[in-house]
């Protein structure tokens, strides 16, 4: 074979390996395979650089510096979108769109795409071969970005047909992964440089680098929406067979996306997205409606700078800039101390957020989150709101870095952080520190725990501070008279907590252990050990070799177990506690012998459509089934969800069976 001949035979080979591993994520070769043929393909090219083309892709790796970004016209200019929140304003954009094609009565059809967080990207092919990529700019003027795009994995570098238009501006969003941008604000930690606030300032940071071996290094990935300029070639009668056409072409569209009739199926799907939204492997902010049909699209037109067309839906924004009044620490129930900032009332997530978090004193410093500073401030569904990141251009003069308190602040015990944790600590306890008697009372008494209803913040902070009640057991030592003389407590209320604790009384193994408040045993694991143990006492008495026995237990969580109950304090209360009528139904020891998955081990990689990581592990765990870290041949199942990498390949290469989450799910109710 001609060295030409190999050149080429090379490049189609990488290019669909490559394509099959990020776009379609079946790869069909194992990594080190793909990096022989590739080291292959540069060698011949460093040889015979006339054998080097524009869709080679070795010149994914980046190449060198650009002094600064040049200007690209664009063909067809970039518009933005109108935007709506409420559904009146679908119902709105739906009945102009139906007057607008004098149509009132007529059911429209819509193509809904997820509006991305990202940036606006049009890229052109030449011919079949990428050519140029532009940053949306003001519409009409971008920045030439082509050597960045050119290392996007996912981006072909040649369309995958015979046929190809001879131009051809594909239109869509790069944008980051939730996946990576975690993973490279873990890598920037590492370096000790900036993190990113969120996956969009990442991606952009990233796609405006002009070295683009740095843009190399940042997963950036690509969904196609739109067209502009198309010459040589018939534009498809739809939005939706435009996305078909580009997925042929190997063109990377997102498959979320729906075609509905009129304004309530557009509604219906804003609902199930909504739903999903903390599932998607990627941040989106809305969805963006529009005419199905291209040719409607164009009776429409624009208005200003926006097309009558379409509308974007956008969720409540999850960010917000707001100031920092002050900076204050709460201290947690096993001590733990939590810097919190107290902020200018903000509109985020749909409520307004006052306060939010900031972890703990290492990301204090990391953001560098200062009194008066500006900050962005997100929250997300039922999540604690927290500081993503301060604004520093906007910091008022002589502001003071933050310094973690030497002494608790509620009883004043020196505040200790060990080397090996993040958090500092009041060294307290439960007996000088009312915090965290306070945290731990309610803990007890929270929902998931011994559920007494109406046992709340306030009363349990009145009861503590004037010495009712110091440990769980004097709940249930309290009368009427003591509550019915506290601060807003009528005879009516006082009752109904009586009867509330009474109620308590009767509850199970797991919330008992869990209502202790061990540190490291939740609620899963409160429910292991009651399981596995189903006895208070052998609980009690149990030793790290048996403890360790039970699922999920590893040497911290032994440590930590028998550590409470070597404190003669904490069996003493238990037994109190017991003594006051507290019981549970007996636990039955069950037998996993027989479960679906006894003796098998299995492996979790890539995102499951549905099951966080916890809940699919606990799935197989009931079953008998062990979760390991890594592939080997002694794995029995692979469980594969989206984005599944090298542990896919190597379970392929194994021959380890591969389950999705569907069929996990089926062998489980099985
Ligand atoms: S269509 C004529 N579809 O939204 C306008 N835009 O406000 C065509 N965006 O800067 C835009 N996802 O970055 C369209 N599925 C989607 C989108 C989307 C995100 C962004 C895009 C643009 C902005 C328009």
């Amino acid at each position: 074979m001609s060295s030409a001949d190999a050149a080429r035979v090379l490049r189609d080979a990488l290019n669909l390996h490559g394509y099959r591993y990020h776009t379609l994520d079946t790869p069909t070769i194992s990594d080190a395979e793909y990096d022989q043929l590739f080291l292959q393909l540069q060698k011949l090219e460093e040889q015979h650089p006339e054998l080097k083309t524009s869709d080679s892709p070795t010149l994914r790796v980046g190449g060198a510096p650009l002094p600064e970004f040049s200007q690209v016209q664009h063909g067809v200019p970039m518009l933005s979108l109108n935007n709506g929140f409420a559904d009146d304003d679908v119902l709105a954009f739906d009945r102009r769109v139906r007057e607008g094609l004098d149509d009132a009565s007529s059911e429209m059809e819509y193509a809904i795409d997820l509006k991305f967080d990202g940036l606006a990207i049009n890229l052109r092919y030449i011919n079949g071969v990428f050519a140029q990529a532009a940053t949306r700019g003001d519409g009409y003027t971008g920045e030439d970005v082509t050597e960045n795009i050119r290392t996007i994995r996912s981006i072909p570098l040649r369309l995958h047909t015979d046929h190809p238009p001879a131009m051809l501006d594909v239109r869509g969003e790069v944008l980051m992964f939730k996946s990576d941008f975690e993973k490279l604000n873990q890598r920037q930690r590492d370096l000790g440089a900036k993190e990113f606030a969120n996956p969009r300032n990442a991606a952009a940071g990233s796609l405006r680098q002009l070295d683009s071996k740095i843009t190399a290094q940042r997963s950036l990935r690509f969904f196609a929406y739109g067209i502009g300029t198309l010459e040589g070639a018939t534009l498809p009668a739809t939005h939706r067979d435009l996305l078909s056409w580009y997925q042929s072409m190997g063109i990377p569209t997102c498959e979320e996306n729906a075609v509905v009739l009129g304004a309530q199926g557009l509604l219906a799907f804003y609902r199930s997205i909504q739903e999903k939204r903390a599932q998607l492997a990627y941040e989106i902010d809305g969805v963006v409606y529009k005419l199905n049909r291209f040719d409607l699209q164009e009776r429409l037109g624009f208005v200003s700078r926006a097309p009558r067309f379409a509308i974007a839906h956008k969720f409540p924004a999850e960010e917000a800039f707001t100031t920092v009044l002050d900076i204050e620490v709460q201290v947690g129930r096993t001590g733990a101390i939590t810097p919190v900032a107290r902020l200018a009332p903000v509109f985020v997530g749909g409520v307004t957020v006052t306060n939010a978090t900031l972890h703990n004193e290492e990301e204090v410093q990391r953001k560098d989150v200062r009194v008066g500073d500006t900050v962005i401030v997100r929250r997300a569904g039922d999540v604690i709101p927290e500081v993503l990141a301060s604004v520093p251009e906007k910091r008022p003069e002589h502001s003071q870095a933050f310094v973690l308190p030497a002494q608790c602040p509620i009883c004043g015990s020196p505040i200790v952080k060990l080397e090996d944790e993040a958090i500092a600590r009041c060294t307290g306890g439960w007996i000088k520190c009312a915090a965290q008697r306070k945290g731990g009372l309610f803990h007890f008494a929270s929902r998931k725990a011994l559920n007494i209803d109406g046992m709340g913040e306030q009363l349990i902070d009145q009861l503590v501070d004037k010495n009712v009640v110091t440990t769980a057991a004097d709940f249930y030592k309290l009368g009427l008279m003591a509550l019915a003389e506290l601060d807003r407590m009528a005879e009516k209320s006082a009752q109904n907590i009586l009867d509330a604790l009474e109620t308590s009384k009767s509850t199970s193994l797991p919330r008992f252990i869990y209502a202790l408040g061990i540190r490291h045993v939740g609620e899963s694991t409160a429910k292991d050990l009651a399981l596995y143990f189903a006895d208070m006492e052998a609980l009690m008495a149990a030793n790290e070799e048996q403890l360790l026995q039970v699922n999920d237990v590893g040497p911290v969580v032994a440590q930590s177990i028998m550590s409470f109950f070597a404190d003669p304090f904490n069996v003493e209360l238990v037994h109190q506690l017991i003594a006051s009528g507290i019981h549970w139904p007996a636990i039955e020891k069950v037998d996993l012998s027989a479960a679906v998955f006894a003796g098998k081990t299995l492996v979790l990689t890539g995102t499951l459509p549905s099951l966080s990581r916890e809940q699919a592990s606990a799935l197989i765990e009931r079953r008998g089934g062990k979760v390991a870290g890594s592939v080997s041949k002694k794995t029995s199942y692979v469980v594969a969800g989206e984005d599944a990498g090298s542990k896919l390949v190597k379970a392929t290469e194994l021959g380890v069976p591969v389950l999705t989450e569907e069929a996990l799910l089926a062998m489980c109710s099985a």
